[in-house]
């Protein structure tokens, strides 16, 4: 079962809006240890943690939703703002007051502020036994044995080839009908606000077998969606020639072309009709015209694009780094547009007040919020990150008063939007997929449409799991309700 806890007991404020971090479920497999991972970040790293469970498994450890039950805790941490390694810090001087009273408990730290601070972290945070990096996850069993042992365990060590595609994940996020799956890991972009590309390394594609295999697997588990994970997945590229030919079995040699994020979406696709095909992340100087035409040839392939645009002014563009303009840009959305409808959602990631933005700058940014029409965003304040291209290029000149003005700027134009948005789609007739209880009544359902919008229905005889059609009745900015049609 998925189990998010809103942190509000250890951040204060405004960080609490936006600070959720995943647990591990109970698992009793009769196993002589217990593992607790709380995850933050990203879903690779929620995805991530779910290998890392799998790996500690093998090791002899079930996992417990208690960190008090615990013999070993990991946080599973992120860096990509100041404020969320903030957080990390916070909940580790928590977990060093319960490691006072119990001695033999292990922390460890892994991810990517793991990777971004290495040995430093052992000596800054003196509790901590493990600091692991996210290619170093194999690694676990071995340093665990060696922090029994009494001495640190560190692995920070960035690998070129790993892509764990052998290791069935554990499913720790998910509530039996939607999992992720990571198709690539790492990241060759260096957008100049980002540290990802210095924790996650470069980028590398999985073989695409083991990908549609994961897929038939989980759908064979009941599972009616899957989420393919890569911080640009239209730069997946595999390539038979390059991979040991060797290691093929007999299906795995029948791929002789090389692989595209299209192609890899449509051999998913085809696992089942009755399989929900999603992504994320799309890069606006990546997505191709193909990846479009295969979303629109799938009926289950979910009409939902995630394209970060960042910001609507191209000199600031050029400053991130993002290798595309205002204008290329609108583009690739009046593409979609014509190949797959209005009805198509598209999300984005904005960052207000990065670095020299004028206010004229930021007004472009609200623009093409308005050009757009986005379902929904992330959005978010500059963070400087140490050793970034902006880090070191471009001072962080934007006093946080005003980058904190511009961001609600935006969060208001985003709310308006999503509103607009939603009120459309108001006496349409939709197929949703149930996906959980309703937050509000255990009388209403939890669905999602394959725009990505959550769709409230009452419960009638259904089942978590089932496809339904859907009359839009309602919406609120955030939520869209919904009747069965019969
Ligand atoms: N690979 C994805 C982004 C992953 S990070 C992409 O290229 O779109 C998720 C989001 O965090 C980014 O899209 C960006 O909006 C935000 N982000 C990254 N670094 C940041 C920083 N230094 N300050 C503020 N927001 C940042
Ligand atoms: Fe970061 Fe850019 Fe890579 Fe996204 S594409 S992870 S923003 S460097
Ligand atoms: Fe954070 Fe690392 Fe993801 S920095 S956003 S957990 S890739």
């Amino acid at each position: 079962m998925e189990n998010i806890i809103k942190d509000i007991d250890i951040i204060s404020g405004e960080e609490a809006k936006t600070c959720d971090f995943k647990v591990t479920a109970e698992e009793n497999t009769g196993k002589s240890r217990r593992l607790y991972i709380e995850s933050y970040g990203c879903q690779m790293n929620f995805s991530d943690s779910e290998i890392v469970a799998s790996i500690m498994k093998e090791t002899g450890f079930d996992t417990t939703s208690d960190y008090k039950n615990a013999d070993v805790i990991f946080l599973n941490t992120c860096s990509i703002r100041d404020k969320a390694e903030q957080t990390v810090r916070k909940r580790l001087s928590q977990f060093n007051q319960i490691k006072g009273a119990n001695p033999e408990l292990k922390i460890g730290v892994l991810g990517c502020m793991a990777e971004r601070l290495k040995e430093k972290l052992l000596e800054e945070e003196k509790l901590v036994d493990m600091v692991v990096g996210p290619d170093a996850y194999r690694d676990l069993p071995n340093l665990v044995g060696q922090v029994e042992e009494g001495q640190k365990g560190i692995n920070t060590f960035l690998s070129r080839e790993e892509t764990y595609a052998d290791i069935s994940p554990v499913r720790l996020n998910s509530n039996g009908v939607s999992a992720f799956i990571s198709i690539m890991r790492g990241c060759d972009n260096m957008c100049s606000f980002c540290v990802v590309p210095f924790t996650r390394g470069r980028e590398r594609s999985r073989d695409p077998y083991s990908i549609t295999k994961e897929a038939q697997e989980l759908f064979d588990n009941g599972y009616k969606e899957v989420t393919l994970l890569g911080q640009n997945v239209d730069s997946y590229k595999w390539s038979p020639q390059e991979n040991n030919k060797a290691r093929l079995n007999k299906k795995e040699a029948e791929i002789t072309e090389v692989v595209h994020f299209s192609d890899l979406l449509e051999m998913v696709a085809k696992v089942n009709p009755k399989l929900r095909v999603r992504f994320s992340t799309s890069h606006p100087k990546d997505i191709t015209d193909e990846v479009l035409y295969t979303m629109k040839r799938y009926d289950n392939i979910c009409k939902y694009i995630h394209l970060p645009v960042q910001s609507g002014n191209s000199r600031i563009l050029e400053l991130m780094n993002r290798t595309y303009d205002r204008d290329w840009y609108l583009n690739r959305v009046e593409k979609i547009r014509e190949i797959l409808g209005e009805d198509c959602g598209i999300s984005s990631d904005m960052i207000a007040g990065f670095c020299s933005e004028t206010e004229e700058e930021h007004q472009d940014t609200l623009s093409i919020m308005d050009i757009v029409q986005y379902d929904f965003s992330y959005m978010f304040y500059y963070s400087e990150r140490p050793g970034t291209l902006a880090a070191k290029k471009y001072p962080d000149d934007i006093p946080l008063t005003v980058k904190k003005r511009r961001l609600q700027e935006i969060i208001d134009k985003q709310s308006s939007l999503s509103m607009v948005r939603h009120k459309r789609e108001i006496g349409q007739i939709q197929e949703v997929l149930v996906e959980g209880i309703s937050k509000r009544s255990t009388e209403q359902l939890k669905a999602k449409n394959s725009a990505n919008k959550v769709v409230i229905i009452p419960k009638g005889d259904l089942r978590i799991g089932d496809y339904v059609k859907v009359k839009i009745t309602d919406c609120t900015s955030a939520t869209l309700f919904g009747e069965i049609i019969n």
